[in-house]
């Protein structure tokens, strides 16, 4: 495994990281009543999972109080006390935003503090390591100094007070920012001043590592790293979906709502990974670490990348999402070739 340095933080943790979302088991948005966790997950094959990760040098997880509604935390609080891991050798990183509560809005000062409190309860613990907010919406509904409630109250200012707050009280180390766009990174970065972004990176959605990019210019500036979530993309990139038999997936599970698991999508990205296996088989048994590893390698191959975190729900999977520590880092043309294949 190797390990890199988040600046300003004295954080160094793992090129891959282990996602604690499916941790969670099912789960539905109290808002939307759409499912947001992952259906049918097995605790004793988490925990065969955990320990890989530990075994294999994963020192860097990846969790968030809506995972199953704290279920993920405790699991992963749980894994450690049943592998007898000293907490002080890992890195735990969790985040506050989508879980709302009763609040009007989960970004109430308030409601930072009661859930920073809970997830290190859930997590038994007495610091986070690294706390995000989950998203970059801080306009929304809200109270105003008379109490009336008004459509467009901006919680950013007194969320990042909030946070360093928690920071000087010793309960968090490393502030975070996980976002969807860029222009909600612009906004909340020169406020809230994190250390490490999170967002999505991955050979089909390399928007936020583009080299010239907007972020990449952001992160250079405010001397962040950057936290890459999906860089398997749910399994797109390991080939393991028949286009001619896509997947359905259970209750409670996020991938029932993604449109990407369809025959046209699937079929065009089967036809680049059958390429990415002719360039990269080099006598691999298993073709699945192999896509993972070079999936995982990709995102890593940006400076400014930290950690790439894939999920895992058993010890199989996270045996192969660790390939990657093990093989060399990829080479610029290697990254070049990839880069034009997906984004070409
Ligand atoms: N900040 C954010 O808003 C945000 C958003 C999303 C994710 N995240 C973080 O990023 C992590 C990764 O999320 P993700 O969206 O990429 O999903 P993911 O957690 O990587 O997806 C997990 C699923 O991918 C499949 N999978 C993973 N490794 C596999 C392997 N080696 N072989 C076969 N299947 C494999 C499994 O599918 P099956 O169930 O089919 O076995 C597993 O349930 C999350 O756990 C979370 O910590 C953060």
């Amino acid at each position: 495994m190797r390990y890199r340095d988040i600046p300003g933080t004295g954080l160094s943790i793992s090129e891959i990281g282990f996602g604690c979302w499916t941790m969670g088991g099912p789960n539905w948005s109290t808002s939307t009543g759409a499912p947001i966790g992952w259906s049918d997950v097995n605790d004793d094959d988490i925990l065969a999972g955990v320990k890989a990760g530990i075994d294999g040098g994963v020192n860097h997880w990846d969790n968030a109080d809506i995972y199953g509604n704290g279920r993920a935390e405790r699991t992963l609080a749980e894994c450690f006390r049943k592998l007898g891991v000293n907490r002080d050798t890992q890195v735990i990183a969790t985040k506050v935003g989508h879980f709302r509560g009763t609040a009007i809005h989960a970004y109430e000062p308030r409601h930072i503090r009661n859930q920073c409190e809970q997830s290190l309860r859930n997590l038994r613990t007495d610091r986070i390591d690294i706390y995000y907010f989950h998203h970059g919406s801080y306009v929304a509904a809200g109270y105003d100094a008379r109490g009336n409630i008004v459509p467009d109250h901006d919680y950013l200012p007194e969320a990042a007070r909030t946070m360093h707050d928690l920071v000087k009280e010793g309960k968090v180390r490393a502030v975070g920012q996980s976002a969807y766009t860029v222009e909600d990174f612009e906004r909340a970065i020169p406020v809230l001043k994190p250390r490490i972004l999170q967002n999505k990176a991955n050979l089909r959605y390399d928007e936020y590592i583009r080299p010239g990019g907007r972020l990449e210019s952001l992160m250079r500036a405010h001397d962040c790293a950057l936290v890459a979530f999906g860089p398997l993309d749910q399994g797109i990139l390991l080939d393991k979906f028949d286009p001619d038999r896509p997947p359905s997936f259970d209750e409670g599970d996020y991938r029932r709502g993604r449109k990407d698991f369809n025959p046209d999508t699937l079929r065009t990205v089967r036809q680049k990974l059958s390429l990415v296996r002719e360039r990269f088989a080099g006598g691999s048994s298993d073709v699945t670490a192999m896509l993972s590893s070079i999936a995982s390698r990709w995102v890593l191959a940006h400076e400014r990348v930290a950690s790439a975190i894939p999920g895992f729900r058993n010890q199989r999977q996270a045996l192969c999402n660790l390939r990657a520590a093990e093989d060399p880092p990829m080479t610029e043309p290697e990254v070049t070739w990839l880069r034009e294949l997906f984004q070409g």
